[in-house]
C-alpha cells in the first residue's frame, strides 16, 4: 500500500466527487438569493415601520392607486431569478440522473440494516464500497426489504433504495480517501446505524484491491444458480419446454403480449424473475412460476449479470 488512503479519514465535509462543487455553487447561489430577498423585505419592513410610524409627520396623501413600473419590476426580477435557479438545478439534476455509457455497474442491495455490494468479479463488500479515483462509477440499487437511502455527503449525492425497484447513481470520485455513507430514510430501529464508508483508490490501488478479492464472478455465480434454481430446464434451446431461450436479451426490445414492447434492461429482468406474469412476452404462455420470495435480491443479480453475459453460440 504505498499512498496508504485507506488510513487517511477525512475530516469535515470535502469535495470529493466531480459533482461537489457544482451542487455547492448551486446551494450557495440559492442561500445567496434568499438572503438578498430576506434583507430587501426586512428593510423595507423597518424602513417604513419607522417613517409612517404612529404620529409621523410623513405625508400620506394622496395614496397613488396604481404604479405599474414598481408591479412589474417585483413580478419579473423574481420571476426570472427563481426561473434561472430552476433551470440551473434541473440541468445539473438531469446530468446527475443520467450515467456515462458504458459504465461498468456496481450492485447494491439494502437490508435492514446494512448495505450489500457486489461487484461484476465476484468482490462482495458490506458496508464498504471501495471505488476508482477519477472514474465514473455507476451503482444499480435495490432493497431487500423497506426504503432505504444511499447517501454520500462527501459526494453530494443521494438516492433513494426502493425494494421491488432499481435505482441508479453514478458519481466520480475526485479525491483518494474514506468517506462516510449514510442511510438517509428512516427504516426502522437501526436506521441510524447503518452506514459505512465509501473508500477511494488511485487506479493502480483499486485495480490491486480487485484482484485481490476475486471471487466467483457475478456472471458464473448466476449460470450456477440458472442451472441451480431449474430455468435451464425450460430456457436452454435443447429443452423442449417452448421458452424464450434468453440469447441476447438484455438491451433488446421485446414485443410482448398485449401488443407493446418493452426494453430488456435490468429492470424488466428483475421483473421477468420475480413477477413473471406482469409482461409476458409475445407468443409464449404465462407459465414460469414466480421466484418472489425464493430468492434473494442478491441471486436476481447474480441472474442479471449471467444473461447478460448470454450471448447466441458464434455471435460474439
Ligand atoms: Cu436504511 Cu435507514
Amino acid at each position: 500500500m504505498d499512498s496508504a488512503p485507506e488510513d487517511a479519514q477525512v475530516i469535515g465535509l470535502p469535495q470529493a466527487s466531480s459533482f461537489a462543487g457544482r451542487v455547492d455553487h448551486l446551494f450557495d447561489a440559492m442561500l445567496l438569493l434568499s438572503a438578498v430577498v430576506v434583507i430587501g423585505v426586512f428593510t423595507t419592513l423597518l424602513w417604513f415601520s419607522v417613517k409612517y410610524r404612529h404620529g409621523s409627520q410623513a405625508a400620506r396623501t394622496p395614496a397613488p392607486s396604481r404604479a405599474l413600473r414598481v408591479e412589474l419590476a417585483w413580478t419579473l426580477i423574481p420571476l426570472f431569478l427563481f426561473v434561472g435557479v430552476f433551470a440551473w438545478s434541473i440541468s445539473l439534476f438531469a446530468e446527475m440522473s443520467r450515467p456515462p455509457a458504458q459504465t461498468v455497474p456496481v450492485y447494491v442491495v439494502a437490508k435492514q440494516w446494512m448495505w450489500t455490494v457486489q461487484h461484476t468479479g465476484g468482490q462482495r463488500e458490506i458496508n464498504t464500497l471501495h471505488v476508482a479515483l477519477g472514474q465514473p462509477t455507476r451503482l444499480v440499487m435495490t432493497s431487500q426489504d423497506v426504503i432505504h437511502s444511499f447517501y454520500v455527503p462527501a459526494f453530494r449525492v443521494k438516492q433513494d433504495v426502493l425494494p421491488g425497484r432499481y435505482t441508479q447513481l453514478w458519481f466520480t470520485a475526485t479525491r483518494a480517501g474514506t468517506y462516510d455513507l449514510f442511510c438517509a430514510e428512516f427504516c426502522g430501529t437501526d436506521h441510524a446505524r447503518m452506514g459505512g464508508s465509501v473508500v477511494v483508490l488511485p487506479a493502480k490501488d483499486f485495480a490491486r484491491w480487485l484482484d485481490a478479492n476475486e471471487g466467483t464472478g457475478l456472471a458464473a455465480q448466476g449460470e450456477a444458480l440458472f442451472r441451480r434454481l431449474g430455468c435451464s430446464g425450460c430456457h436452454d434451446p435443447q429443452s423442449g419446454v417452448h421458452a424464450p431461450d434468453l440469447y441476447d436479451l438484455y438491451g433488446s426490445t421485446v414485443p410482448l403480449s398485449d401488443g407493446t414492447q418493452v426494453r430488456a434492461d435490468e429492470r424488466y429482468l428483475h421483473d421477468s424473475i420475480m413477477l413473471p406474469a406482469k409482461e409476458v412476452a409475445a407468443g409464449y404462455a404465462p407459465v414460469m412460476p414466480t421466484y418472489q420470495g425464493r430468492i434473494g435480491e442478491d441471486d436476481v443479480l447474480a441472474l442479471i449479470a449471467y444473461l447478460k453475459s448470454r450471448h447466441a453460440p458464434g455471435s460474439k
